[in-house]
């Protein structure tokens, strides 16, 4: 018996000697030590062996067992320090190499400047309401007093679906969508995409605007003035004017466009305004008594004033930007001028 002992342990030590990794010194722990291993199986065959004799057998399997385990934990533990030793060698990294960094976005000039309209106007108790791209003839012209066949529809003649179903062609919808659902005090900003059949330097097919819309009783055209010099004066420069002059929109009575002093050249007359010292940057006006009635306001209680202002117009007005199509190209290196945080 004693012989069978010594063989396997000698055997045990001839395969451990030759071993090179923890996974193949498994399969030896199996053979040896294992449920079926040949260790493991001399108990089964203490059956065979005498009663008196049993247990001195039974304690001598457990010594070799013990000990064919031991000289196991013993090379795992070996091959285990090994094989760590290897990976770190293999793994080993440069921490002298300058590092990777990741290339972060910025905000879009559109966003930067639409964001900065918003907060300007909501500082002032503003509420934002966004309405649908997607219009009907009735909220993008009739309800705004343009009636089918107007030659005001003319200047935005626009993208349909089908004869009532469009793009809309500005943000005025809003105007009319939130006086059907709100009774005054109204006072919100309807930002969005807009869509015209133009293209040209300073005109796209698709660009963003913001309507406001005011009102309440009593509104009238020193409110809209009031108002507007204040965002001016948030917008631009704070010596900027502003100059209303007489216009025609037939939502809005009287109508105005408004100017501010060039930016650039502070009124003197340059490239940007043509000579003239004024740059035009929004529609506005008195909410025409059509449109409140329309929108189930009663005009002899209430009035309102409306603006409409184009995003990229101001745009490009603050940074000096000459064609718009820049603002869509998504040329990474003229987006990271705006990165200036
Ligand atoms: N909707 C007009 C446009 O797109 C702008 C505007 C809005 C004018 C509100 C007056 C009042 O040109």
């Amino acid at each position: 018996m004693q012989e069978k002992f010594n063989d396997i342990k000698n055997r045990l030590k001839e395969e451990l000697s030759s071993v090179a990794s923890v996974r193949l010194l498994s399969d030896i722990k199996v053979k040896y030590v294992g449920k079926s291993g040949e260790v493991t199986s001399l108990l089964r065959g203490m059956k065979d062996i005498a009663p008196e004799m049993r247990s001195s057998f039974g304690k001598m399997v457990n010594d070799l067992k013990e000990e064919v385990s031991a000289l196991i934990a013993v090379k795992e533990a070996e091959l285990k320090e090994k094989e760590l030793l290897e990976k770190y060698e293999k793994e080993r990294v440069d921490i002298t190499l300058p590092g990777k960094s990741e290339k972060a976005g910025n905000i879009h000039p559109l966003n930067i400047v639409k964001n900065q309209i918003l907060d300007a106007f909501c500082g002032m108790g503003f509420e934002i309401f966004e309405g649908p791209e997607i219009d009907t003839d009735y909220y993008c012209f009739q309800a705004l007093n343009i009636p089918k066949d107007h030659p005001a529809r003319d200047m935005q003649d626009t993208f349909y679906f089908t004869d009532n179903i469009l793009l809309r062609p500005h943000t005025s919808p809003g105007q009319v969508r939130t006086m059907e659902s709100k009774q005054p005090p109204i006072k919100i900003l309807s930002p969005g995409r807009v869509y015209r059949a133009d293209d040209d330097a300073s005109h796209s097919p698709m660009f963003h605007q913001i309507e406001g819309l005011v009102v309440d009783k009593g509104v009238s055209l020193c409110d809209l003035k009031g108002l507007l010099d204040e965002f001016v004066r948030i917008m631009f420069d704070s010596d900027t004017k502003t100059r209303f002059r007489p216009s025609f929109f037939p939502f809005t009575e009287p109508s105005v466009e408004v100017d501010v002093t060039c930016c650039k050249c502070h009124g003197k007359g340059c490239s940007l305004c043509k000579g003239t010292g004024w740059i035009e940057i929004l529609g506005a006006g008195i909410v025409n008594k059509n449109v409140l009635e329309m929108s189930g306001i009663d005009s002899n209680v209430y009035s309102g004033l409306a603006f409409g202002l184009g995003i990229e117009r101001i745009t490009m007005i603050k940074y000096g930007i000459s064609d718009i199509r820049t603002l869509f190209e998504n040329n990474v290196k003229f987006l990271k001028q705006f990165n200036r945080r």
